[in-house]
């Protein structure tokens, strides 16, 4: 069973089923080759929905090669078209549903130059990297994604609209694991590695890039449901005052059963806020924050578990930007390791493993259902929250008081603020 880690969380509450979809055999797992298809068949398969699904699954059973991929070179060559949130908020709810469409032609467009940017990416890792069997599966799912995602009919009417949002729901499903895999990947071969900037820079933008499209793909889908807070995945009135008290639900959950206690959270600053923004990254980054503050309050601790101080996160908002201070008395981050926190894979989780008082609370971790997600494990979380932090616009930065304990800011751009918005 995997550990997951950051988008886990929100992954592990928001996913849907595949078999509710219909459609788990036609993407069942991908590791057999077959040869590729005639270019008759592909013509003739192309023609209608029922082409579509029977060249669907055949690709399902397919390892197109990793070479000759003359498609994939040329989406590579195009530069995709970023959008600002204002701009997915006000395209968004037409009477007629005509923006449905516009939209769900725009992701047509989008989607296959966007992965294949990421499948470029992969091919330039440097062999020993891109042979370990982990990335090559990643690797695959992306050149699966492209294929499924290219042959698809150009979409002209409601009920081609319906199957594409089925299939990209069913990729949002299929990728649902990346972050994961990708962590075991490069853990398993970074030993071959002397270059670090090599693995930040291509997990910086293999895990911002996939924040984006999931983003896209979860706009264009949640466009169907009538809410009216929401345009698509953007909620108008967002608080971030709610969206922090969910997720310490959620952290303290997850403390509780690993540390059988959990230190109490105290929000303050702006706690009336509301703004427009999308939830979705703060769905990643605010439950791997309180995940790391409970833990080294507990940790910090381990003596006295019943009598743990406080987490305080506290907002502040302005007409730029909000910040999000999440604050603990866990001990604060040593000196020796402050440089090293923010590199993929730094963990001091196994140094935590054998201090004696932990051993009881990691039996009951190793024999725990897979409901419940480790307070920590691959190093990821604050990297992968810094990464989505900074593709956003804002920030992610670290204040250790040494001895005390430790603050973190979280700064992010407002989406109808007075600075330039980012765009997804
Ligand atoms: N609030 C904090 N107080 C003290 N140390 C911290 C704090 N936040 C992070 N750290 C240290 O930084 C390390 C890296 O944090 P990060 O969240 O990236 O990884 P992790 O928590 O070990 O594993 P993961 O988040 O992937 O489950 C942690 O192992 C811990 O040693
Ligand atoms: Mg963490």
């Amino acid at each position: 069973m995997r550990r997951g880690l950051t988008g886990r969380a929100f992954e592990m509450l928001a996913c849907g089923s595949l078999a509710s979809l219909g459609m788990t055999k036609m993407f069942s797992p991908i590791t057999r080759a077959v040869a590729p298809l005639s270019a008759s068949r592909r013509l003739r398969s192309t023609s209608s929905m029922q082409g579509y699904f029977e060249l669907a699954r055949e690709r399902s059973k397919t390892v197109t090669s990793f070479y000759n991929q003359s498609a994939i070179d040329a989406s590579a060559e195009k530069a995709s078209v970023r959008l600002t949130p204002a701009t997915m908020l006000y395209a968004g709810k037409s009477q007629d549903g005509h923006h449905i469409l516009s939209s769900a032609k725009y992701l047509q467009k989008e989607l296959p130059v966007r992965i294949a940017h990421r499948i470029k990416g992969f091919r330039s890792l440097p062999f020993i990297i891109g042979c370990n069997p982990t990335i090559l599966q990643v690797h695959e799912l992306y050149i699966r994604a492209y294929h499924m995602l290219s042959d698809f009919p150009a979409i002209k009417d409601q009920e081609t609209e319906a199957q594409y949002c089925k299939l990209v729901q069913q990729l949002l499903d299929d990728h649902k694991d990346v972050v994961t895999m990708l962590a075991e990947g490069f853990r398993e071969c970074r030993k071959h590695l002397q270059d670090e900037t090599l693995i930040r820079s291509f997990l910086d933008t293999t895990l911002t890039s996939r924040l984006g499209i999931r983003m896209l793909a979860s706009h264009h889908l949640a466009l169907h449901e009538d809410n009216a807070d929401f345009v698509g995945i953007i909620c108008r009135r967002l608080s971030p005052k709610k969206i922090i008290e969910k997720w310490v639900d959620f952290a303290r959950r997850l403390c509780e059963h690993q540390y059988g206690n959990s230190p109490r959270v105290r929000i303050n600053g702006h706690v009336a806020a509301r703004f427009p923004f999308i939830p979705l990254p703060l769905d990643y980054i605010l439950p791997e924050l309180l995940k790391n503050a409970m833990r080294a309050t507990m940790e910090s601790h381990l003596d006295t578990p019943y009598n743990v101080p406080d987490v305080v996160v506290t907002i502040a908002n302005n007409d730029t930007d909000f910040v999000i201070r999440i604050s603990d008395r866990g001990g604060g981050i040593p000196h020796r390791i402050l440089d090293k926190v923010m590199d993929y894979h730094f963990s001091t989780a196994e140094e935590s493993a054998q201090d004696p008082r932990m051993s009881n609370l990691f039996n009951n971790i190793t024999n725990s259902g897979p409901q419940s997600g480790p307070m920590h494990g691959f190093g990821f979380g604050l990297p992968t929250s810094r990464a989505y932090a900074e593709y956003l616009g804002g920030s992610l930065s670290i204040q250790s008081m040494q001895g005390i304990g430790t603050d973190v800011y979280l700064r992010l751009r407002h989406i109808d603020g007075k600075g330039e918005s980012f765009r997804v």
